[in-house]
């Protein structure tokens, strides 16, 4: 059962950063709700983005083949609130800790690229990314520029005029360079686990794998989720404060 760390500070936050000091390998697994404060809402939160779009109805690569038009509606939305949006403070203290050599890597859920902009190095993007758009036929790619967000065609393949997508994982699709992550997780010892709901796989097993090999679990969110009872500690907050806090506390704990 985890331990509820609800305030900063306290005996108990003390004490799981004096545990992650001693882990060999954490690694960060991160999910929408650390990019909250950075103005991009998360997708099951009440307001979230699933609560205007139907992700069965709109999210589906066989929405994508069969109705393109309508999948470009998701696409166009989720496009407007990824403009000019800014890492925050969660994402500069994960770089922080791994400019330390305290992090091997982010695996993330997010397409917004915020954790490679707040200086992160290591950062395996399992549900692809925003930037560009990638033809399924030919395989070609080319950057995502505003003029794709504004209403009116699908945008098509310059190659070969086959309908354009993000180059993000839709459902029904496989999430992306697993071997890197099994390998991270494989040798992980200390997995931090930051604003996903958990709810979504395969991404939502890797907490539990890490667990089966005796690693050690550090979730930290707004509220409680599938994952609470079975993490170490439960850092609840913002992830800017909660995030910021706890490693800047263990760079002074080891400084
Ligand atoms: N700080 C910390 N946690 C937060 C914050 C915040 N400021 N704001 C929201 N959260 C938490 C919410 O409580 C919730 O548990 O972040 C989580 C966001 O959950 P989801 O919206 O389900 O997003 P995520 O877990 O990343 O979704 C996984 O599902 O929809 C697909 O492909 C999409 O990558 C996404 C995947």
């Amino acid at each position: 059962m985890a331990k509820r760390i609800k305030s900063l500070h306290t005996d108990l936050f003390d004490e799981a950063v004096a545990e992650f000091c001693h882990a060999a390998r954490p690694v960060a697994l991160t999910g929408a709700g650390i990019s909250v404060e950075s103005g991009i809402p998360d997708f099951r939160s009440p307001g979230g983005l699933w609560s205007v779009f139907r992700p069965d109805e709109f999210a589906t690569v066989e929405v994508f083949l069969h109705a393109p038009e309508r999948a470009w509606k998701l696409y166009r939305a989720l496009g407007e609130t990824l403009i000019d949006k800014r890492p925050g403070a969660a994402h500069r203290a994960l770089a922080d800790l791994e400019k330390a050599g305290r992090l091997q890597a982010v695996i993330t859920q997010n397409i917004d690229g915020l954790h490679t902009k707040g200086g992160s190095r290591n950062v395996i993007e399992v549900h692809g990314e925003h930037q560009h758009l990638h033809c399924l036929r030919c395989e070609s790619r080319r950057p995502f520029v505003t003029t794709d967000l504004a209403d009116g065609p699908v945008p098509r393949c310059s190659q070969c005029a086959y309908p354009l997508k993000p180059n993000i994982v839709l459902f029904g699709e496989l999430v992306r360079d697993m071997e890197k992550v099994e390998l991270l997780l494989n040798e992980t010892d200390l997995l931090m686990v930051i604003g996903t709901s958990a709810q979504v796989y395969p991404v939502a097993s890797f907490p539990y794998a890490v667990r089966e090999k005796g690693g050690r679990i550090y979730e930290f969110n707004t509220e409680e989720t599938g994952l609470t009872p079975t993490a170490d500690f439960f850092v609840r907050g913002k992830a800017g404060t909660t995030v910021e806090a706890f490693v800047q506390a263990v760079l002074q704990h080891e400084g």
